[in-house]
């Protein structure tokens, strides 16, 4: 295990390289250790077709080494130069209308285009060859941010003949897709794999086995990507390899890529994440507007942990990860883009260590005054002056450095609980809500939030996960077909298992299974209907709280735990199984999982309005994501304020 770190993201080509030595030295006054470069860089290392300009490069890791930065490489193949397009115009991906993504931006480029595969796969060699025993380069990013701005499904042309080739070979005949797809539904049927089309552009809805069959296959195309650069750093690298992945994007299988990546990194932005991408009431956006979702930061720690455990095939709680790219200041891409409160900075780094990261990489080190991102700060301002995160990340180093071994070291502590994120259940409920709010991720995240909302570890483990020794209490809400490994470990686990709602109600070619879900050996319940239910519609349960947007009609004869107040069971049980039958509210899943974990026997505890805890193999830490001081075991925690216990 390494020393937790501090780093930066730094675009050496935006600055006079009379500017370097000075930034570097910078860095490595503030205390950070790492620098991330190059990820965007590709018209200055390759200005023209096969003309590498290199030098500058060289010269720019040698400055940053030589004031003892260790140097993480991203290979530049999220932003393709424009004579790109030149020799490949059809490489451009094409949206759901059939229109290109062009140029002018970034991530303009097809995973499904061979050419530009090809592309991707020169440059990557020519950068693994020269600096993959560099000294000063200890770590490789691959691209940037897969998924980023929507990029993983194209319409186009390369993404057809790459998804007939990815037919073929799954279902070896016409006929045998056909019959996995229900294609004599409408006449759908087709007697070649030529006459296939991606689903979009249809009168009316595609079929569902053809849209999750389209889902996999981009998701498949992003894995082969990544492996195709990874495979070839490792040719000339003994070097890390990690990619950054974002928040809530569930467009591509991560633990796929995991397996091909040393590292998984994220990339946090908590204020602009509450502001964009949470469906949060208003009065929480304003409570946390300057702190962020005090769970959803944790909540992406705890999966890249598990993503990052990919590789090694070791345990979740021990996978190796990073945030690669943390929020210093207002951000410029958000609707709203607040500025953080003072001490926030400092909170999300030490909650990222906290959560076992090794590393933690502000972005960026100078605000450019040019460009897109002209409005988003960074550690100093354009003019050079500190901005405020500059004193909060030097905080962060320093303390890093006070602590003592072993409370140095990267690491957090095992966690009794786990839930199971399955990408392929965010497409199967994206392909068939059946009720406009049926959102995956969400589910799971509020059945994360109300477990640590009580204070407990959480780890979140991949739906094919074979061994669950270790956890007392494992949560898979919506997992829509549960995997064999996955079902061969319940069958032997010893605690308590929460599924639910909607596991098993779909097979691998998006049908309804017979028999009918869940299909739960010894537990005898099954789902008869199905309803989905719209804002403002709830049904009270007995024991307090609601359930709302989804509710199964159980026929059963198992155990009845809670019920609505019509009488309605929403969760059943045999022995330590139970299953849940409906979305339940905010508090029925708080009075839910404290009932499990009472049932299990795991401590839990009370906490105020915006703590949050977790543990490391020496300390319990505290965070406190509220607007107001708390007091929490004897200490009191000021707003955006970081305490930390002793075990
Ligand atoms: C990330 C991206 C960075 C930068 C940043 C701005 O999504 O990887 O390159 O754009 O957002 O917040």
């Amino acid at each position: 295990m390494t020393d937790r770190a501090l780093g930066v993201c730094y675009y050496p080509e935006h600055w006079p390289e009379d500017w370097w030595a000075e930034d570097a030295a910078r860095m490595a006054a503030c205390g950070l250790t790492w620098v991330r470069i190059g990820e965007f860089a590709w018209s200055r290392i390759e200005p023209r077709p096969g003309r590498l300009e290199l030098d500058w490069l060289d010269r720019a890791i040698d400055t940053l080494g030589a004031a003892g930065l260790r140097v993480v490489l991203g290979t530049p193949t999220a932003t393709p130069p424009r004579w790109m397009l030149d020799r490949h115009p059809d490489m451009l991906a094409l949206d759901r209308e059939g229109r290109p993504r062009g140029f002018g931006s970034r991530r303009h480029y097809d995973f499904s285009h061979q050419g530009y595969r090809a592309e991707c796969a020169r440059i990557v060699e020519i950068l693994a060859r020269r600096y993959g025993r560099h000294p000063h380069v200890h770590a490789w990013q691959t691209d940037n941010e897969y998924a980023c701005h929507d990029t993983v499904l194209s319409y186009s042309p390369a993404a057809l003949a790459a998804f007939r080739d990815w037919l073929a070979r799954r279902y070896q005949s016409p006929q045998a897709l056909n019959r996995a797809w229900g294609n004599v539904f409408w006449s759908m049927e087709y007697d070649s794999f030529d006459q296939i089309g991606l689903p979009n552009l249809t009168v009316t809805e595609p079929n569902p086995a053809h849209v999750m069959a389209f889902r996999r296959f981009s998701s498949d195309q992003v894995v082969a990507f990544n492996r195709l650069q990874a495979e070839i750093i490792r040719r000339h690298s003994d070097r890390p390899i990690a990619h950054n992945y974002m928040g809530r994007i569930t467009d591509f299988d991560h633990w796929a890529t995991g397996a091909d990546l040393d590292i998984a990194a994220w990339d946090s932005y908590p204020l602009g994440f509450l502001s964009d991408r949470l469906e949060e009431p208003e009065a929480h956006k304003r409570r946390f507007l300057r702190q962020g979702d005090p769970d959803f930061q944790a909540f992406h720690h705890d999966l890249y942990r598990g993503v990052g455990a990919r590789r090694s095939g070791g345990p979740a709680a021990g996978g190796r990860w990073w945030v690669m790219e943390q929020q210093p200041g207002p951000v410029n891409w958000a609707p709203w883009n607040p500025a953080p409160l003072p001490g926030m900075v400092r909170l999300w780094a030490w909650e990222a260590f906290a959560h076992g990261a090794e590393a933690v990489l502000f972005f960026r080190w100078r605000q450019a005054p040019f460009a897109q991102e002209q409005m988003h700060a960074g550690l100093l301002r354009p003019d050079s002056a500190e901005a405020p995160a500059h004193a909060e990340a030097a905080r962060v180093a320093a303390e890093l450095a006070a602590l003592p071994e072993p409370a140095r070291r990267a690491g957090t502590a095992p966690a009794e609980v786990a839930i199971v994120f399955d990408y392929a259940s965010a497409w199967a409920w994206q392909t068939q809500p059946q009720g406009r709010d049926f959102d995956y991720f969400r589910l799971v995240f509020e059945a994360y939030r109300a477990l640590r909302r009580l204070g407990l570890d959480i780890d979140v483990i991949p739906p094919d996960t074979a061994d669950l020794t270790g956890y007392r209490l494992v949560l898979a809400p919506g997992v829509a077909a549960l995997s064999d490994p996955f079902r061969a470990a319940l069958a032997r686990f010893g605690g308590t298992a929460l599924l639910g709602p909607r596991t098993n109600a779909k097979t691998a070619e998006m049908a309804i299974p017979v028999p009918l879900p869940p299909a739960l050996p010894g537990l005898a319940a099954t789902v008869a209907r199905v309803e989905s239910l719209p804002p403002g519609v709830a049904h009270a349960l007995r024991a307090g709280g609601s359930v709302h947007r989804w509710l199964e009609h159980l026929e059963t004869t198992a155990e009845v735990v809670e019920e609505t107040a019509e009488g309605h069971p929403v969760l059943v049980r045999a022995g330590r199984l139970r299953y849940l039958a409906a979305w339940p509210d905010d508090a029925a899943w708080t009075r839910l999982v404290s009932d499990l974990c009472a049932a299990e026997g795991l401590a839990t505890a009370g906490l105020p309005d915006g703590l949050r805890l977790r543990r490391t193999p020496t300390h319990r830490f505290a965070f406190n994501y509220g607007p107001e001081p708390v007091a929490w075991q004897g200490a009191t925690i000021p707003p955006a304020g970081v305490h930390w216990w002793p075990l």
